[in-house]
């Protein structure tokens, strides 16, 4: 017996693997602050869970339509084309179980060997993975921290060629907490929009932002035809585990990834979706107040982090990332993740965790709370002496 060649080529994420060795650590009696982790640590708001209860008790426990319920991507659509300014309708929208699946299904529909996909590096691991998975080339681009972690884009340019059939984006960033700039996304739809291939835009972070309101690739003229943006509702709304995502793109394609859905998923579940429209129609408060407490405890991460010897930290504009340069400390960033968690009990991710030019770098989610993450920074202090000399 032995699983297909393909499976070789298939990565994971390794955030579910430092959380596996902090819960043994745990088990064993340390104390372990979680900053490994990428959910919003708040409750899903009450009303929506509300609406999903109300859902299980009308019935909504049947099959449903491949590609969402339709008042759901009525809605979705909705809010997609005021919060983008642009004009899509429902059937340009497919509900999927998460935003994940959006990236199995627009690459699974897209990709293929011979094809060059460019992405950011470091950045989401499923990216590289899926890659890899179907077969064609990866073309990282380095992300550069003194440009607030955005691309150069003179290599952005130089590494787009007649292979290139998919670009991915993610603004803000995952790990870096990085906006992609309105002049630096303006470049961007110049650079592409007369090349025959498709954008990935991952916006699953587009609600958690905290300087500029991030600006999507759809806006520019042009772009809309050949993008798909990837959102959901696990990081706006505190829903992760209820796996609840969507995809817009133009109908072509939206056809294809309903096709895979039928030949996976069948549907989303139908409670969870209802769930969704109540969290997309109902009051938005409780996602400005989430981000005004990320925004706080933001500034006490990157003001803790800085005063770390051997630690640098940028300001991250979105997301709930801290991502500080460690090169300082002359360790390997895997060993101080390490360092940090066995010795000071702080759970964090090697930058090499996200891609080999996430190397010297750490990730710190901060979806915890004010005293954990400062507790966290009075304890990675007080290791520092094992790098500075
Ligand atoms: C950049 C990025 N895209 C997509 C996702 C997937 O989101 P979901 O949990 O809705 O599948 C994540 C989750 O961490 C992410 O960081």
């Amino acid at each position: 017996m032995h699983l297909a060649d393909r499976m070789s080529r298939l990565g994971t994420e390794s955030a579910f693997d430092v959380l596996v060795k902090a819960r043994a650590l745990e088990q064993r009696g340390k104390s372990v602050i979680h900053l490994e982790i990428g959910e919003p640590d708040f409750p899903t708001p009450a009303h929506v869970v509300e609406a999903g209860q109300r859902a299980l008790g009308e019935g909504w426990t049947k099959y449903g339509p491949t590609a969402g319920l339709p008042e759901l991507r009525e809605a979705i659509a909705a809010y997609v084309s005021r919060t983008r300014r642009v004009n899509v309708t429902g059937d340009n929208v497919c509900v999927v179980p998460g935003g994940k699946p959006i990236m199995f299904f627009t690459m699974m529909a897209l990709v293929q060997r011979g094809d060059e996909v460019v992405f950011p590096n470091p950045s989401f691991p499923i990216y590289e993975s899926l890659i890899e998975f179907l077969g064609a080339t990866p073309v990282p681009i380095p992300l550069v921290e003194n440009r607030g972690f955005s691309f150069d884009l003179d290599v952005f340019q130089s590494r787009l060629s007649d292979r290139t059939r998919l670009v991915i984006l993610n603004s803000p960033a995952n790990p870096t907490g990085g906006v992609i700039p309105p002049d630096d996304l303006a470049r961007i739809a110049d650079l592409l929009r007369d090349r025959d291939l498709v954008i990935l835009s991952d916006e699953i972070y587009s609600r958690i932002w905290y300087d500029a309101e991030p600006a999507s690739i759809v806006g520019f003229d042009g772009l809309l035809e050949k993008t798909v943006i990837l959102d959901g509702f696990s990081k706006t709304y505190a829903m992760t585990g209820w796996r609840l995502g969507y995809g817009v793109m133009p109908a072509w394609l939206a056809q294809a990834v309903n096709r895979l859905m039928v030949n996976s998923n069948s549907c989303t579940a139908a409670f969870t979706q209802r769930a969704g429209l109540a969290a997309l129609e109902g009051p938005q408060d409780c996602v400005t107040g989430m981000v005004e407490q990320f925004r706080r405890r933001r500034d006490v991460m990157v003001e803790g982090l800085n005063a770390i010897p051997g630690f640098r930290c940028s300001c991250p504009a979105g997301a709930f990332y801290a991502f500080p340069n460690v090169s300082g400390t002359g360790l390997p960033c895997g060993e101080v993740a390490d360092l940090l968690l066995n010795e000071a009990g702080v759970a964090c991710l090697a930058g090499t965790a996200f891609g080999a030019y996430g190397d010297g770098y750490l990730r710190f989610s901060y979806a915890n709370s004010l005293s954990n993450i400062q507790d966290a920074i009075g304890r990675i202090g007080r290791l520092a002496d094992r790098w500075v000399r």
